[in-house]
């Protein structure tokens, strides 16, 4: 059985008040609750509130995104031992958003895993195609293609870590969720991909995440799905009460 893991991406929401406010009424709502992991994600500039507030507490607070180098002359980025000392444990990676704004492509997804796994975060490797992608039948070939440039020259042991999150980008702030069905689709296609570049035993053990327009209203029959093993909850993550109610499903 795999651990469901329920994430929150605030994307570009939320200032530390706010922050502080979430938690403030989001902690008591999850209280004892430890049938799945809970991860939140806010802005890197709300990472040190949101660690400081879950301290003593289940839930695990994440980045958004972090950059493959060490150190140096890389203005605006954030290191993963930069994010490591300060107790964040989390990091998405390839979100479409960065994908389609911020120049991400399958290869810095590739350095940034490799990096984070190196410092012990544990990435959500975010994959999915478009609209246009689905509707011209290239859904199976670009979460192939995703897949296989993420994973690429990282051992199994190195991996053990890893979760991914399929996004259906069409999905994603539009109102349309992927039916179960078809996320199961795509997570057996992904857990393929991740037994071909890791073994069968990792696959079977990797968690993978949908995400795209989770709400309270789908995510029962979204994770029910024997092959969805969470969810990577945008909008509906903001209030305290609605996330809530997705994580106690
Ligand atoms: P929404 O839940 O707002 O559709 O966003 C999904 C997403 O992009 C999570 O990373």
């Amino acid at each position: 059985m795999r651990k469901k893991l329920i994430a929150a991406n605030w994307k570009m929401y939320k200032n530390p008040a706010q922050t502080k406010e979430f938690f403030r009424d989001f902690i008591p709502l999850v209280a004892g609750h430890d049938r799945d992991e809970i991860v939140v994600c806010p802005p890197y500039i709300d990472l040190h509130s949101a660690l400081e507030l879950i301290n003593g507490t289940q839930i695990s607070v994440g980045a958004q995104d972090v950059y493959w180098k060490d150190e140096g002359a890389f203005t605006g980025e954030i290191a993963p031992a930069m994010l490591t000392a300060i107790g964040c444990t989390h990091v998405i990676i390839g979100h479409s958003e960065r994908r389609q704004y911020f120049g991400e492509t399958d290869d810095t997804v590739n350095l940034k895993l490799k990096a984070a796994l190196e410092h012990g975060l544990t990435p959500i490797a975010c994959v999915g195609e478009v609209l246009e992608e689905r509707e011209a039948g290239l859904t199976e070939d670009v979460l192939r293609r995703q897949c296989m440039r993420a994973f690429s020259s990282i051992s199994a042991r190195k991996a053990s870590k890893l979760v991914v999150a399929y996004e259906p980008v069409w999905a994603i702030g539009t109102g349309k969720t992927a039916t179960p069905g078809m996320a199961a689709d795509a997570h057996v296609l992904i857990r393929g991909e991740a037994a071909k570049a890791f073994g069968e035993a990792f696959a079977e053990a990797l968690r993978i995440l949908y995400g795209g327009s989770v709400k309270p209203e789908n995510a029962t029959a979204l994770m029910s799905e024997e092959e969805i093993d969470g969810a990577l909850v945008g909008g509906a993550s903001l209030d305290p009460k609605s996330f809530a109610a997705i994580v106690k499903y």
